[in-house]
């Protein structure tokens, strides 16, 4: 069997979290390293003007060769090169992000310290999101996976690649619980599920940081964000109004945060949005109160792009001034892009409204992290052109690119086994606007990597089959608009094949930062496009290219086969080849529900009951659901086919009773009885039946990856305690309630599977 390697401290929640954060090395280290910084590195801040304080709080975009960052971000005010260097020498920036590589950092460091009152070194940032120059895939897909050690893995790789070309610190992991999928910053995360998205957060935050301290120089310091809630904004509108309850906020926003601080990360970022009107960037309580006094944070909390600027919009700060005060009080060390704290903190000391030891506490944060990360010992230890050469795109990192894309792929459906397909004697027409050529490959979010030196489909499938020359492609349409002829040419091209690969989807532009979408479909000229393929009546095969759930409809949901194929990175079209021939059976599942309709959004497995609900079976008057369907998903959480044929049995609960300080072992028998090897996803989920705060229809307690050959038959079994059954109670505290419970050994959040019930005495 293959076991996931989640952290005990992965799994504890809330009180659990703390008490890992408090014994965790980094909080470990950061602690030490703030109480007791260096005398040398004390003596600085003793030398300090408030100016240099300041300059120590702020970050700004990289401004070499016109700055990366302003592809990403909206263009703010940002200097030249020179002008970024001269502040440098003044002491008036800590470092940069989304800058270009080991030239441009040795240069900005040598200015700092050679040229710099005080020497202290700059700090290098960057998005790593999902790798560096080699790309793996999109967060969102690879927690498909459900393999977080797939995802410490492909981390390690990013950080391996990020830090010889300079850079100490990512701003990942987004760790935003993404329940609405009309917002498009999904993609960056894990999806919709709270113990999915911890153990990504984990693996992912051990990933970038490694297993030899900061200080190695293949390590990259973490940081998780967007905290808090940035995901749960009203309709799915990017950067959007949150109110959700404290109960909320701590059962399900909250967790993978507390995981990733106890995973080491020493940093996390405020998010854009307000928390029931009060925006995170200046918020005291979140801030302070939950993060600071409640979990003993000790880390660096810098705000989002512009964020304490922002406070104004927000109709919260009445200018400039009042943005840097609150965001800074609130608990925002360190301000990105907008410039405000070395412009506008110098004269809040001076003035008396900020005290002048709450301006050493952050900076001794800030300088703490850069000792953690080894730069007052040696400032170029990340910076090695050398090293920014050999370190990337290695044969090694493209194999693991390929794994980690086959392994992403989710298997929708495969009527009469039309999947996998044979290598030789079949003549394959790929159909549609992914199928060829250097673009729609990466996905968003990536500011080293490119498609042009990543693999299309055409390509993927051209080296995979005995006869290349049996393949043909079209584009058949664009992505939003029809193609003149394009139809024709496609239909032409199925008449001709003996199977059809239809590659239909979103954009990598539809998802990422601020592409919200009202409609979650399939753009219409791409539903035209399979409405006329798949009239030719030939085998065809759906491979969907998205970041983010799709609303599927007729006439692709008719398509026998369907693969969801995301934004793979560098090898995307070897990955997606490796599943449609068989050399990797498909094993993802979906780690965010795919709804019948845009309307139901924001929808995810975990929904409550309701009073009325409506059973499985046909709509009823006065029940829970909608006019046109049910309050459920077309595919589910956790649903992805296999090549084998699995079966679920013989349930054993171990006696029925949990024992509150005892545990339980909840058992079942996983049968491959197909002809083909297959890795299932075995998940076990619970439901509190009556609580005292209502609780989900079902939640996530367990997964685990089962490698079965065929006619293979596993025990696969989960270890239930007490504390895996808490939820935030009425005082906002964590609690569990004696009472009976219902639990799944199923294949996805809607899967009966095998069920039964146990009782918490
Ligand atoms: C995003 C952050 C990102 C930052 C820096 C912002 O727009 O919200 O996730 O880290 O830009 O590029």
């Amino acid at each position: 069997m293959e076991d996931i390697r989640i952290s005990r401290r992965a799994l504890m929640m809330g009180a659990g979290a703390v008490a890992a954060w408090s014994a965790s090395p980094a909080r470990a280290l950061l602690a030490q390293a703030t109480a007791a910084l260096p005398a040398s590195v004390e003596a600085l801040i003793a030398q300090m003007t408030v100016e240099e304080k300041a300059g120590q709080l702020t970050l700004m975009a990289a401004a070499w060769a016109g700055g990366a960052a302003n592809a990403l971000n909206p263009i703010s005010a940002t200097a030249t090169f020179d002008e970024q260097l001269a502040q440098v020498r003044s002491g008036r920036i800590t470092g940069v992000f989304n800058g270009n590589g080991a030239d441009m950092a040795r240069r900005m460091q040598t200015a700092a310290m050679r040229e710099q009152r005080l020497k202290i070194p700059l700090l290098f940032a960057a998005d790593i999101i999902h790798g560096f120059r080699t790309v793996f895939p999109m967060p969102l897909a690879e927690a498909g996976s459900f393999d977080p050690d797939l995802a410490e893995r492909t981390a390690r790789v990013a950080a391996v690649e990020a830090s010889a070309a300079g850079i100490d610190w990512t701003f990942a992991p987004m760790v935003d619980i993404a329940r609405d999928q009309r917002w498009g910053r999904g993609i960056e995360g894990a999806g919709e599920d709270i113990m999915l998205g911890k153990a990504m957060a984990d693996a992912r935050v051990r990933g970038f940081q490694g297993r030899r301290g900061l200080g190695a120089d293949d390590a990259v310091a973490a940081c998780a964000k967007h905290f808090a809630a940035y995901g749960a904004g009203e309709a799915g509108l990017d950067y959007n109004t949150v109110d959700v309850s404290e109960r909320t906020l701590r059962e399900v926003y909250f967790p993978a945060f507390q995981t990733a601080f106890a995973a080491g990360a020493p940093t996390t970022m405020a998010s854009f949005n307000e928390l029931s009107g009060v925006p995170a960037t200046a918020n005291p309580w979140l801030l302070d109160t939950v993060l600071r006094k409640e979990w003993g944070f000790g880390g660096v909390v810098v705000s989002d792009y512009t964020g304490d600027e922002e406070l104004i919009a927000h109709g919260f700060a009445a200018d400039a001034r009042e943005a840097t005060k609150l965001a800074f009080l609130a608990g925002v060390d360190m301000s990105m892009q907008s410039g405000f704290y070395i412009k506008h903190l110098p004269d809040l000391v001076a003035k008396g409204e900020v005290p002048m030891a709450r301006l050493d506490q952050a900076v001794r944060r800030v300088l703490a992290m850069k000792v953690l990360l080894g730069l007052f010992d040696d400032p170029f230890r990340r910076i090695d052109p050398r090293r920014e050469k050999t370190r990337v795109r290695t044969p090694a990192n493209l194999k693991l690119a390929r794994e980690a894309g086959a392994r992403s792929i989710v298997m929708l459906k495969n009527d009469g086994d039309l999947l996998p397909l044979p290598k030789a004697g079949k003549r394959i027409a790929l159909i549609g606007p992914f199928v060829q050529g250097q673009r729609e490959l990466i996905g968003t979010w990536n500011v080293y990597g490119s498609d042009a030196e990543a693999v299309d489909l055409l390509t993927g499938v051209r080296g995979a089959v005995a006869d290349p020359a049996l393949v043909t492609a079209v584009d058949g349409s664009g992505i939003t608009d029809a193609l003149p002829g394009g139809i024709d040419a496609a239909v032409l091209a199925a008449a001709a094949a003996d199977i059809v690969v239809l590659a239909i989807g979103e954009s990598q532009k539809m998802s990422g930062e601020a592409q919200s979408r009202v409609d979650i479909g399939i753009p219409q000229p791409q539903i035209d496009l399979a409405q006329a393929v798949l009239a030719v009546g030939k085998p065809t095969v759906v491979l969907l290219r998205n970041g983010r759930a799709l609303v599927l409809e007729k006439p692709v949901l008719d398509a026998p086969a369907i693969l969801v194929t995301w934004f793979l990175g560098s090898q995307s079209g070897p990955a997606t080849a490796d599943v449609l021939f068989g050399d990797v059976g498909p094993s993802a599942r979906l780690p965010v529900s795919f709804p019948y309709s845009t309307g139901q959004e924001p929808y995810h497995y975990a929904h409550k009951n309701t009073g009325r609900p409506n059973p499985p079976g046909p709509l009823l008057e006065y029940k829970a659901r909608y006019r046109e369907g049910p309050n459920a998903a077309l595919f589910a959480f956790g649903h992805g086919l296999t090549y084998g044929r699995i079966g679920y049995a013989d349930l054993d609960t171990g006696g029925g009773r949990l024992a509150m300080d005892g545990s339980l072992m909840v058992r079942a028998r996983v049968t491959n009885s197909g002809t083909r090897a297959a890795t299932e996803v075995v998940q076990l989920y619970v439901q509190d039946v009556t609580a005292s705060i209502t609780r989900p229809v079902r939640e996530l307690k367990g997964f685990r990856r089962v490698a079965l050959k065929p006619g293979e038959s596993q025990v696969v079994e989960f270890t239930l305690r007490a504390a895996d059954l808490r939820f935030v109670g009425i005082d906002d505290k964590l609690t569990v309630e004696p009472g009976e419970f219902r639990v799944w050994i199923a294949p996805s959040a809607q899967a009966e599977g095998v069920n039964g019930r146990f009782v918490l005495a």
